[in-house]
Parts: C-alpha cells; structure tokens; sequence
C-alpha cells in the first residue's frame, strides 16, 4: 500500500460519527476550560485541534485519559540485563507516551513511536525530542519495516474507524515486529449502541467481519482485559501474549 494513499484504507467516514465526534470534542473542550487537564494532562487542546482536522483517524472524542495510560503501559517492564524495545502506535499528543517513558527511565531502552499526523508529531517531539532513547516518526504504521523486532507494542489505533483490510494488515505487522513471545496492548472503544446500529445498517457485513477479526486474534493470544470507565468513551484494554511459534 502506497504511503500517499494512506487515507484510502480508511472509509468514507460516515456522517453520524463524524458529527458525533465533533459534539464530544466541543463538549470535551468546554469540559477542558473547567480543568480536566489533570485527567488528559498537557496538550489537550493540541489533541482537540488535530480531531477537528482529521476526526476520522484520530478517532477519539478526546485524548485517552491517564487511567487509560497507566493501565496500557502495565506491561511495559524494562528488563536488568538487557535492552528492551517499544513500539508506540497512534501516539497522539503523548498522554501514553509520557507514562510508558516513566516506565523506562533509568533501564536500557529503544522506544519507537509512531504517528501519521505530522502537527501531532511536532508535539511529540516538542515534549520527548529531548529524549536520544526516544525516536518520534511521523509515518503510517503500514509503512514502518524497522530491521528489529520489538518486546512489547502499544496500539492506540481506533480500529473501529478502519476498514476490514486495514485491520488485517495492522494485525499482520504486529505480528511481525514482534519478537516471539512478545507483548501487545491495545485500546477497544466501546462503540455506544446508536453507533454499532448505524454501522451496522450501513454496512453489515464488512462491520462484523472486521469485528470477528480482531474478536479471533484477541482470543488466540488474550492475557488479559481490563474495562476502563474513566475515558471519553469507556474502552477495553486488551493485554496479549503473542506466541507466533505455538
Ligand atoms: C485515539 S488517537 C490516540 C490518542 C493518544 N493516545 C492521545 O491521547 O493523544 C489515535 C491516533 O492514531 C493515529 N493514527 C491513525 N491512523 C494511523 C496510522 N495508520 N498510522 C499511525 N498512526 C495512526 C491518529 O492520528 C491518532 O493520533
């Protein structure tokens, strides 16, 4: 897939969640100028200005709260006698960002983030440029074929904005960027029912086939799943296991 068509993977948005998202992101915004900073941390209002230009890819009504953050770098346990190697996917502004860096500091690491939107990497890089462990690129994951392999990845991709093939090829580099038995840690938004409706009327088939999809490869490698209440919107973190040998 060719990096300038990037976005054709991603279908047409439909009217109904696009609005939706623009409502939650006013509602969020005013939500902010109360002082929700403490739940989001800096640069809320970077993430805001990037889901009114690209609502569809970012994906989300507001940056993933810290809950959300602490709870999806658990994993992240940096080793005493060697190097390990991160993946960061979809980073946004950084909220995840900033947590899975605590939980490296001081070890041996190589930390690689990903993320196609180049004003939010600006931002990334403004915040942990400093960091020479830290590489920021701005690049569809699709396209990232490092020569290594990494312990754990740590995707915030909203895969219910992304088409069947998209998914696959998301799920198939995953696969293989990662060192056997390593980890992966994701986000599933709960889609609020008038959405999954809608999706559903719209485009029934390609919907549930992209749903037992990524529903397959949770379940061959599940660990564990943690339900996250305090997010815009609630969601699921998936922790799994990935034996590619087995
Ligand atoms: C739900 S948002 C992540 C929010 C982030 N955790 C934060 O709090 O700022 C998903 C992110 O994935 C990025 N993204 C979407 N498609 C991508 C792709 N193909 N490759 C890399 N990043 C992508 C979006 O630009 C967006 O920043």
């Amino acid at each position: 897939m060719k990096h300038n068509k990037t976005n054709t993977h991603l279908k047409k948005g439909s009217v109904l969640f696009t609005t939706a998202i623009l409502i939650g992101g006013i509602v969020t915004g005013v939500y902010l100028e109360k002082g929700a900073t403490k739940m989001w941390g800096e640069e809320a209002g970077s993430f805001m200005l990037g889901l009114a230009r690209n609502p569809q890819t970012v994906g989300a009504f507001a940056p993933c709260s810290t809950y959300t953050a602490v709870e999806l770098s658990r994993f992240v346990v940096p080793y005493e006698d060697r190097k390990i190697r991160v993946l960061e996917v979809g980073a946004g502004t950084g909220v995840v960002t900033k947590e899975i860096i605590k939980r490296l500091e001081g070890y041996n690491y190589e930390f690689d983030v990903i993320e196609i939107d180049p004003d939010f990497c600006k931002t990334l890089y403004k915040r942990f440029g400093y960091n020479r462990n830290v590489s920021i690129n701005a690049i569809d994951i699709l396209q990232w074929a490092p020569e290594k392999k990494y312990d754990i990845i740590i995707s915030i991709l909203p895969y219910s904005n992304f088409s069947e093939d998209f998914v696959k090829s998301v799920l198939h580099k995953f696969t293989n960027l990662l060192k056997e038995n390593g980890r992966i840690s994701y986000v599933k938004t709960r889609v609020p029912e008038i959405m999954r409706r809608f999706f559903l009327r719209k485009r029934p088939e390609e919907y549930l086939r992209r749903e037992a999809l990524i529903e397959n490869f949770k379940n061959k490698y599940l660990d564990e799943e943690v339900l996250i209440l305090k997010n815009i919107l609630p969601l699921d973190i998936i922790h799994l296991k990935v034996n590619t040998t087995g």
